[in-house]
């Protein structure tokens, strides 16, 4: 077990002769992912590194030779989850002992060498910022036996360079930053990815028109903490007019924000430019000051409800979402009152919610974890619960209103449906009417719950 250091290694160029396509088992790659959307697009980086050095990428796990699990520590049961499909694992290995298994992300950049023990089914573990030491890493583990581990964090890694490889669809992924500075101090995020760095703005709109050319018709930018994005004099909000400008029928999105950086500047130019979508996710984590302070986040609720209706006031028709976290340190009732008090007056259109999870080396790791399990419990289903009652309110007042939706594809639970999103981010069911994926259709809603619309396209005569 030896951490191979870059001058050992092969330049990725060297490879770049080898075929891209094969039928060599031996050749092929199953990566599977877990925790957000930037791990998604990290595991198309990884195809896109593995692909261009002749390597096959497999939606097959049984006849793959080398299994990536690209994994997520932000909370316990993320990382309780891969030990589990480890253990799965160690079944194939067992029927296959020439089977490659690698941890790569955020739980690799954490437990470095701890998941290496000698039990353990593991050959390779490399951090969110090594993906370019794979192949050579395969390599040597596959001529020497060595197990590989390359965890260093870097300050200017973008893998601006990297084409990702894309499962064809109409919505895409695209990372436009890495990492966080912020180190909110329930976070392990600023531990396992390391500090910002963003990737420069024209190779950016560039792709998005790329993306477009190829057939994509929503795209989402993509950053820890995406609207701290900066390239020279460029900030996030320029970003976002220089892709609209590039792709201007493209609609584009982006996740996620922290309030601090939400600026007015951003917020203008999203009611500006059309196919910049007015959906913002702007997690809030607490309705409480005390709770805010104790995290770190350097906003008070004031500032944020008045960035709400800043947001409320330019953008007319916006989507808000947030994030959550219940049963912090010392979070009381009356803190928790404080956040249901808050989602009631922001009515968010949708939110996702946490149980609070200590995690090791952060600075709330040293402040306890005093709420017991029972009482986080409760109030996690205290906060879903309104969120859901909010949700089917925001939801029912589309009711017979007609929105322009992107068909995304066949609904998930019925092959006589069709499931696409509006600008707003809320999922629509149509019926099955011709080949309507990737094209963008007006819809009339005629059904509505918490979760999802439901309604008919309708045709220009009807309009
Ligand atoms: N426990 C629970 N939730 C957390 N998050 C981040 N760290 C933790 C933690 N230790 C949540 C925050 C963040 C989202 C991505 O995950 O709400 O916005
Ligand atoms: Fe974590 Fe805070 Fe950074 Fe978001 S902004 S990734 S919650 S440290």
């Amino acid at each position: 077990m030896k951490d191979i250091g870059l001058e050992k290694y092969i330049p990725i160029e060297t490879f770049t002769e080898l075929p891209r396509s094969n039928n060599n088992t031996a050749r092929k790659l199953y990566v599977e992912t877990y925790g957000c959307q930037m791990n998604f697009a990290d595991t198309e980086i990884v195809n896109g590194i593995m692909g261009k050095n002749g390597y096959d990428v497999s939606e097959n796990i049984d006849d793959s030779a080398i299994i990536l699990l690209n994994t997520c520590s932000i909370r316990e049961n993320a990382e309780y989850r891969i030990y589990q499909r480890l253990n799965e694992l160690k079944k194939l290995k067992k029927q296959n002992p020439k089977l490659i298994v690698g941890i790569i992300g955020c739980m690799a950049e954490r437990l470095k060498r701890g998941l290496m023990t000698k039990k353990s089914v593991v050959d390779l573990v490399l951090g969110p910022d090594e993906y370019r030491k794979l192949p050579s890493l395969i390599d040597n583990l596959v001529d020497n036996g060595e197990k590989g581990i390359a965890v260093r964090l870097s300050r200017v890694e973008t893998y601006d360079d990297i084409i990702p490889i894309r499962k064809e669809g109409v919505s895409a992924w695209l990372s436009v930053m890495r990492g966080c500075d912020k180190f909110c101090t329930y976070c392990v995020v600023p531990y396992t990815r390391g500090r910002e760095r963003s990737r420069e703005m024209e190779g950016v709109a560039k792709e998005v028109k790329k993306l477009w050319d190829e057939g994509f018709r929503d795209v989402t930018l993509l950053g820890q903490n995406v609207n701290s994005y900066s390239s020279g004099s460029n900030d996030f909000a320029d970003l976002l007019k220089a892709c609209s400008l590039a792709a201007p029928e493209m609609r584009i999105r982006f996740t996620t924000s922290h309030p601090h950086d939400l600026s007015l500047k951003l917020i203008e130019t999203i009611a500006e430019y059309d196919n910049l979508c007015n959906y913002i996710h702007l997690p809030v984590q607490s309705g409480s000051n005390r709770i805010l302070d104790l995290m770190k986040r350097e906003y008070t609720i004031e500032h944020y409800l008045s960035i709400m209706n800043d947001i409320k006031r330019i953008i007319p028709d916006v989507s808000l979402s947030t994030d959550i976290i219940t049963g912090f340190c010392t979070e009381t009732e009356e803190d928790h009152k404080m956040t249901l008090d808050l989602m009631k007056e922001v009515k968010y259109d949708g939110a996702y919610m946490f149980k609070y999870s200590p995690r090791e080396k952060t600075k709330a790791w040293d402040m306890g974890d005093d709420v017991d399990e029972e009482t986080k419990t409760r109030r996690l289903v205290d906060i879903v619960e309104l969120q859901r009652d909010i949700s089917e309110e925001k939801n029912k007042e589309t009711l017979g209103k007609i929105y322009d939706v992107v068909i995304e594809g066949v609904s998930k639970k019925s092959d006589k449906m069709l499931f696409g999103r509006t600008d707003g981010n809320k999922t629509v069911i149509v019926p099955m009417n011709g080949s309507l994926t990737g094209q963008k259709v007006k819809v009339k809603i005629n059904r509505a719950n918490s979760a999802t619309l439901f309604g008919e396209v309708i045709h220009s005569n009807q309009l």
